[in-house]
């Protein structure tokens, strides 16, 4: 079958029209026809080398972890799931280490060995292929209303994961406290995604990001009432003064200085949520004594979340459903480019379209 792999080994990454096609191994495995894959910075980093590694023995990798796909086998044992059914799968898979309470508890997204394993990143093929096979447990059924947008399933779930856990953070505070402000640091499909979560949740919500309006992410925002608002241009000190200290910063850049720029727009009992994956080396010059003086003396929490587990697919695809009905066209917008498969590696580095979440289409 037709798949999309890195060589890491020869530094090459193409189109092979030889991969094995999976077959069922259990009876509680499905197999899927791949219709889009998601492109991110995560395969940028694999598709560089500088991230990632395929399966034990295996001299490749099949990309791709952000998947839909329609159920065309399943197996004898299978429950809940049949054929025809439009699925997104997880990503992570648990370790096989007995100590390791979050991967024996079903949440290999907080996994402490670091044994886990990922599809499309690390030690297991990813989904940008024809088929693939999976086991019932990790996937989820998408409702066929949600097929043009169930692509974004995955980038959503990071947000969904950080909001789950800024409402267990904000549990601290003696009293509950309301939504409050939040600044969305970085434009781009998690940004954005996490931009209409919080909107949801009652987050008064503005953008912050690098390019200057007018742009595609500045129009969604606007469509959707965020104010959006360049760092180019207004300094964290500025952006306190427009739109007033932020409860929650949502950090999806992993651009170091544009996080630390930030840190001074956050207010007292404010919790910063990074999502963003820095992918190479950045010097910053810091004032460390000033940093840990604000978190301490304004009771602030910085909080790092990556992966997600299967509660924030189910909750990802409620909001896809319920973004839907809001916004109607919004979360269309976010889907800038679709593309064959031999166009990965022109769309990883952005040379094609550039936009906002580019996918690769099998059918
Ligand atoms: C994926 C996560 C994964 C992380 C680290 C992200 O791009 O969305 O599922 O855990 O990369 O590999």
């Amino acid at each position: 079958m037709k798949a999309v792999a890195v060589f890491p080994g020869k530094r090459e990454v193409r189109v092979i029209d030889d991969a094995p096609e999976p077959q069922l191994q259990s009876p509680t495995q499905v197999k899927v026809r791949t219709h889009e894959v998601g492109v991110c910075g995560t395969d940028k980093d694999i598709v560089s080398f500088t991230y990632g590694s395929p399966p034990p023995g295996l001299d490749y990798l099949i990309l791709g972890h952000e998947c839909l796909g329609e159920v065309i086998e399943v197996g004898s044992a299978v429950k809940g799931v049949q054929k025809g059914d439009l699925v997104v799968p997880r990503v992570r898979r648990p370790c096989p280490h007995a100590i390791c309470t979050a991967c024996r508890q079903g949440h290999p997204d907080y996994c402490i060995t670091g044994d886990f394993t990922e599809r499309g990143i690390k030690e297991a093929h990813g989904f940008c292929s024809e088929y693939f096979v999976e086991d019932v447990a990790y996937v989820h059924r998408v409702p066929s209303e949600l097929r043009q947008v169930a692509v974004l399933t995955e980038p959503l779930t990071i947000a969904e994961k950080g909001l789950r856990q800024l409402g267990h953070i904000q549990e601290r505070l003696p009293w509950r406290p309301a939504p409050g402000r939040a600044v969305v640091l970085g434009g781009g499909p998690v940004g954005l995604l996490g931009m209409l979560a919080l909107i949801r949740r009652g987050f008064a919500t503005t953008v912050y990001s690098h390019k200057r309006a007018p742009n595609p992410k500045e129009a969604i925002a606007g469509a959707v009432g965020a104010p959006y608002l360049s760092t180019q241009d207004v300094s964290a000190q500025e952006l306190v003064r427009r739109v007033g200290a932020a409860d929650v910063i949502y950090e999806a850049t992993g651009v170091a200085k544009a996080t630390v720029d930030v840190l001074g727009a956050l207010a007292p009992n404010g919790v910063l949520i990074l999502t963003g994956v820095p992918s190479h080396g950045e010097e910053l010059t810091l004032d460390g004594a000033a940093v840990l003086k604000q978190l301490v003396l304004h009771n602030q929490v910085v909080s790092g979340t990556v992966n997600a587990a299967a509660l924030d697919f189910d909750m990802a695809l409620e909001d896809l459903s319920h973004f839907r009905a809001t916004w109607p066209g919004a979360v269309e917008r976010l889907l800038t480019g679709r593309h064959p498969p031999e166009a990965f590696v022109d769309v990883v580095n952005g040379k094609v379209s550039g936009g906002i979440k580019n996918v690769i289409s099998f059918r």
